[in-house]
This record gives C-alpha cells, structure tokens and sequence, in this order.
C-alpha cells in the first residue's frame, strides 16, 4: 500500500511577471525515490524550496508528512524541517568549519544534543559515507565527491524522514557518481528515507529512481515509472530523455 508523504496540491508561483508554476500537482509515497526532470529554470528548485517553505507558492497546498505547510510560520516551519535533510547544489560546506562541525551544525543549531551523541552520530555518518576517521579535516582537504557525501553526512545528521537532493552528482567523474548514486539507494534501503531527486544527469536518475516526474511549463506533465519513462509517448519527455542520453548534458 503507497502512502503520500508529500502532496504538491494545484501550486502556482511567479516572480513578477514570470510565472514559474502553473498548477503542479505531485504525489510522493513515502518511502520511494521520485526524481524531477526538467529544464534549466522550469523551476525544479523552486519546487524543492516549496517542500521545505523556504518559498511560499502564491495558491495552492503544500502537504508534507500530513500537515499543509502553506500557512505555518517560522517555528512550525522548523519542526517540519526536522523531517526534511537537504543536500545542496555543490555540497555547500561551511569552509571555516571542520567536517566533523559541519556534520554537527544542524544538531547544535535545531537541538540540544548532548556533545557525547553528537560525537557518536559523526562517526557514524562518517562511517555511513565510507570516510571514516576524518572528522578533523577542512573542507578545502576533500574531493568535490568527498564533499557531496559530507554534505549527505549533514543531511543525514537529524534523521530525517527526507532527503531532497538538488544536482548531487552534477560536477562529478564517474566513480563517483556511481558511489553517490548507491549512497542515494543505500538511504532508502536501510533508513526507508523518501528521496526527491533533482538532476540534469537523466542516466543516474534512471539508476537511482523508482518513479520520473517531468516539469514543463510550470505543470508536471509525466509521472511514472523508470521503465514508463524509457517508454513514454509524451514527446517533449523523449525528446528530452533522448537529447540528455546523446550528451546534451550541461
Ligand atoms: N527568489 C527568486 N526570485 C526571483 N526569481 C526566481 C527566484 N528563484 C527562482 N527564480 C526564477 O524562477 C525560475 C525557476 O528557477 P529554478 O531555480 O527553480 O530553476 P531550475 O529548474 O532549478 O533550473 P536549473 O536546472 O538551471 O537549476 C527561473 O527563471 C529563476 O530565475
Ligand atoms: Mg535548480
């Protein structure tokens, strides 16, 4: 039985006068991996802002873990963020801190974790990436693929029920890309963590994903299956699939 963990109801946005969402409507099951396709600016980001209500949408609901979202203020927002582990764009590491201080941010930031279990769930998310035993290097020691599973490390640090992931093998070579892409299934084997994916890197989305959603317009368009999407016949996404998979990557 699927079960909605996050319900994008009828969501319009626009900056000025540029409207970015026109009605999306997404339904995220807990527990599964769903990766967003789309084009430069169709407004991916903007949607991974929305879940967390970094951004308020102009109308519709934004419905995560059961509660609407639209109208919470700051506290409530942060006790929904608790549940909600972002891994941004290019890592985004705190350079004057420390690995084992930016794994630990978000705990002395949100929480009063004792030091002692602090200690204990850097280790262990440390162990978790495969980069045990470098709590005291500085991010400017590490590999852009080192970085990326240090920022998952953060991501991971409160326990979410989410991970939103914006580009996380975009800038990467091969290797690491395929042992971030088993780090994003890993999450979802062993935590039962529900993925949303944003990347331009339509082959890792195929490995990673257990559904596809097309944004085009400022509606999605598609959703299915990795095997539905292969397969659709909704041009504009083969169209797009095909352009990606002949290199068109940027
Ligand atoms: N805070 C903002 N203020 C004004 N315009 C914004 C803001 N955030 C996003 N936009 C605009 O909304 C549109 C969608 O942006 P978004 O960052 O979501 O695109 P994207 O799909 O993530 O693109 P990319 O693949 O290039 O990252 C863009 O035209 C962008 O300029
Ligand atoms: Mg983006």
């Amino acid at each position: 039985m699927s079960e909605e963990i996050i319900g994008i109801n009828n969501v319009y946005k626009a900056f000025d006068t540029k409207e970015v969402h026109n009605g999306v409507n997404l339904s995220i099951e807990r527990g599964e991996n769903i990766t967003v396709l789309g084009g430069s600016g169709s407004g991916k980001s903007v949607l991974l802002k929305e879940i967390t209500g970094l951004l308020k949408p102009d109308s519709g609901d934004v419905v995560v873990d059961g509660d609407n979202i639209i109208h919470m203020n700051e506290t409530e927002l942060v006790n929904v963020r608790k549940k909600i582990g972002m891994l941004f764009q290019g890592a985004a590491l705190f350079d004057s801190l420390t690995v084992e201080e930016n794994i630990a941010y978000p705990l002395r930031e949100n929480a009063n974790f004792p030091e002692d279990e602090i200690k204990e769930i850097v280790a262990k998310n440390l162990e978790m990436i495969g980069l045990p035993d470098i709590q005291d290097k500085m991010p400017s020691d590490l590999s852009g693929g080192m970085k990326k599973r240090v920022g998952l490390a953060r991501a991971m640090a409160m326990n979410p029920k989410i991970l939103l992931y914006d580009e996380p093998t975009t800038g990467l070579d091969p290797p690491n890309i395929t042992r971030i892409n088993h780090l994003i299934r890993d999450m979802q084997a062993q935590f039962g963590i529900t993925g949303v994916i944003i990347t331009h890197d339509v082959q890792s989305a195929f490995e990673i994903s257990d559904r596809i959603a097309f944004l085009y317009h400022g509606k999605i368009v598609f959703t299915g299956t990795v095997e539905e999407a292969k397969n659709t016949d909704v041009e504009i996404l083969s169209d797009f699939i095909n352009a990606k998979m002949e290199g068109g990557d940027e």
